[in-house]
């Protein structure tokens, strides 16, 4: 084995001892965009065991958890739309009961999902652009450049001029009310999602 490939492999088995793991870019935003609308402080020892051991603050921030709409409410097929994570530009999204399974869907039929309405291209509006198939449901074609967005498969893009999913909005069911709870993915036109991030 080549001293490089040794060093690779040292490199691996160092990580894996700390503890650490590979982030997919979706999950890295995931977690990084999360800024401080709510906020609180934890002790955390990043290397026990060893010599660099130490308590140390680290700061844990979270998405605001907001009401979007009612179960009863939800007719399949019949988007809502609502403003996460904040009332702020580029916040447009919809929540939608598809009446098919989806990836991150939530509700007895795991078929209530949520996206934002805007193209991750170069933000092209995306209201009024939601279609069913017998199998299919997607956000687009963007009236800028075409885009379409795969709904069931947590808004990868299947056609058009983007190169990112649609964020999609984390949901949670708590009785008959649905709230946003996080987001997968950066907004378009922000640097954080959350605007004091
Ligand atoms: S802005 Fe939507 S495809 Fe370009």
């Amino acid at each position: 084995m080549s001293l490089f490939k040794k060093a690779k492999k040292t490199d691996k088995e160092t990580a894996k001892e700390h503890g650490k793991c590979m982030l997919s870019r979706r999950n890295f935003l995931m977690y990084s965009s999360t800024a401080a609308v709510s906020a609180s402080v934890i002790s955390v020892n990043l290397f026990p065991g060893t010599a660099q051991a130490a308590n140390m603050n680290a700061r844990v921030v979270s998405y605001p958890r907001k009401k979007v709409a009612n179960l009863s409410e939800l007719k399949t097929n019949k988007p809502i739309d609502f403003n996460y994570p904040d009332d702020g530009p580029q916040t447009q999204c919809m929540i939608a009961k598809m009446g098919v399974q989806a990836g991150g869907g939530v509700g007895s039929d795991k078929d209530i999902v949520a996206f934002s309405y805007m193209c991750t291209h170069q933000g092209g509006p995306l209201q009024n652009t939601y279609r069913a198939t017998d199998e299919h449901r997607t956000l687009g074609q963007c009236p800028f450049h075409l885009s379409l967005f795969d709904l069931r498969r947590h808004g990868i893009i299947v056609s058009g001029q983007a190169y990112e999913s649609l964020p999609q909005v984390l949901l949670e069911i708590q009785g008959d009310e649905v709230y946003a709870v996080g987001m997968l993915g950066l907004l378009f036109g922000r640097n954080h999602n959350l605007v004091s991030g």
